[in-house]
């Protein structure tokens, strides 16, 4: 557990994009959603407000990049809708390769005019074939005699893709090694070959575009290898998740909050047998379950996030841990507030069935819920040098039981 504090930056932070949310967000998520459009004005809002800065540092015009700032700012814009929650949160994703392992030209460059809200940033990793295996990528960047690169190929999934102005691109460009095959990239919208492919139909989040983006023959000058080095995508990609997931996380605190108040609302509302539904105890149970669950989840998130703000060893631990529980909590507690609803839960006249499509995707980007476990249970297993004191303490009895110390290159 790391210290959790809240600095009156962060919190008058927090209140703008709360003030911004009710005004812009909320009262267009319905609409946007069926339309499939982007909130243009919540966005222009946001940039008003300074709030792209959060996630930069100041001397680079920011709020100081604090990673617990950005997770109060993305919880109230999910609050009030998660699809504009990732819509916004995804810029801080495509940012994060750039302020991990940018060159300070290359943050001189591109960081301000990020933290203005004049770029809007897109993160391409996934492809058709590398989800969860991220290493497995085929996009290729090849170098040119004049130190430019030419990528080709395609990625999926790219969040904001059309929207933004800025791509982080990973490509392979050394197929033959194993940890330094990839590197990244920033391609401008607008370069001859960048195209948007197919846009997704989605279940959720419909308010942000959700397409494939196409590399066809995109030449990107030397200065736009991120680090000025290949090889060091694979790291940059990870080191970036670490301190993106916790911004997943907050989106599904907000998410879940947003949910627990509408159907905490209605429940005391909503009559039946002649009495508020509210007032019976399996009504009761499930919105205990559902307060307790966000809560839990908000204290891991903003613990993950104090230690993304203190570079933390335990943050690749606590970041997957926070993304995982919050995100599960989420979908809980979005089904839950359906299930309050009633009939009218599933009928899309009411917010909830909203929140109840929008929770899914949250268990699936960012590394599936499944990815996350892994990586906890890899951290937690490194544990185990700590704990060899504890041996001592198995009765000798039953020692041949509790087997040998697995020796270090020996299979299990
Ligand atoms: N920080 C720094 N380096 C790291 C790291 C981290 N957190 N994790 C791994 N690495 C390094 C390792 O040290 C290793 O380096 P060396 O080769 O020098 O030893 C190298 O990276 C390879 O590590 P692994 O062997 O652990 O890699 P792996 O192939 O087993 O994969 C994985 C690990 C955790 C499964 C990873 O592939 C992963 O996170 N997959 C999920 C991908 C993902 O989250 N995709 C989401 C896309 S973004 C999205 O969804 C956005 C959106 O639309 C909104």
């Amino acid at each position: 557990m790391h210290d959790i504090v809240f600095t009156a930056e962060a919190l008058a932070l927090r209140d703008k994009a709360r003030a911004i949310a009710e005004k812009y967000v909320r009262p267009n998520a319905s609409r946007l959603d069926k339309s499939q459009e982007y909130n243009w004005d919540a966005t222009r809002a946001v940039a008003e407000a300074g709030l792209f800065g959060v996630f930069i540092p100041r001397e680079y015009g920011g709020h100081g990049g604090s990673i617990l700032s950005l997770c109060l700012v993305v919880e109230e814009l999910a609050k009030a809708d998660s699809g504009y929650g990732v819509a916004f949160a995804v810029n801080a994703l495509g940012s994060f390769p750039l302020l991990t392992g940018g060159t300070e030209a290359q943050k001189q460059k591109w960081l301000p005019q990020i933290a203005r809200g004049e770029k809007l940033v897109a993160f391409c990793l996934s492809e058709k074939f590398a989800g969860s295996d991220a290493g497995g990528l085929a996009v290729r960047a090849l170098p040119e005699e004049d130190g430019s690169w030419t990528i080709r190929g395609e990625k999926k999934w790219t969040t904001n893709g059309g929207v933004a102005d800025l791509y982080s691109v990973f490509a392979v460009t050394d197929p033959g090694s194993r940890s330094r095959r990839i590197s990244a990239f920033l391609v401008e919208k607008g370069t001859p070959g960048f195209k948007i492919g197919k846009v997704e139909d989605k279940m959720g989040i419909r308010c942000v575009p959700v397409v494939e983006t196409q590399f066809d023959g995109v030449r990107v000058p030397a200065e736009n290898l991120l680090g000025g080095r290949p090889g060091m995508g694979f790291k940059h990609a990870m080191m970036t998740l670490d301190l993106a997931r916790p911004g997943v996380a907050a989106q599904a605190v907000g998410a879940a909050q947003g949910a627990l108040d509408y159907a905490n609302l209605y429940a005391s509302r909503r009559r039946q047998f002649g009495a508020a539904i509210n007032s019976f105890q399996m009504v009761q149970q499930m919105i205990a379950d559902m307060a307790m669950q966000t809560e839990a989840a908000r204290m891991l998130v903003y613990s993950a996030a104090a230690a993304a703000d203190k570079n933390a060893a335990d943050l690749n631990k606590l970041a997957a841990m926070a993304k995982c529980f919050a995100t599960d909590a989420a979908v809980k507690v979005a089904t839950d507030a359906c299930q309050i609803f009633g009939g009218y839960g599933f009928m899309e006249d009411y917010p909830i069935a909203k929140f109840y499509r929008d929770a899914k995707i949250l268990q699936i980007y960012e590394g599936t819920n499944q990815v996350q476990r892994m990586v906890i249970a890899r951290n937690v297993a490194r544990e185990i040098d700590r704990l060899e004191h504890l041996a001592k303490y198995i009765p000798t009895e039953v020692q041949d039981r509790f087997g040998a110390p697995v020796e270090e290159g020996a299979s299990a």
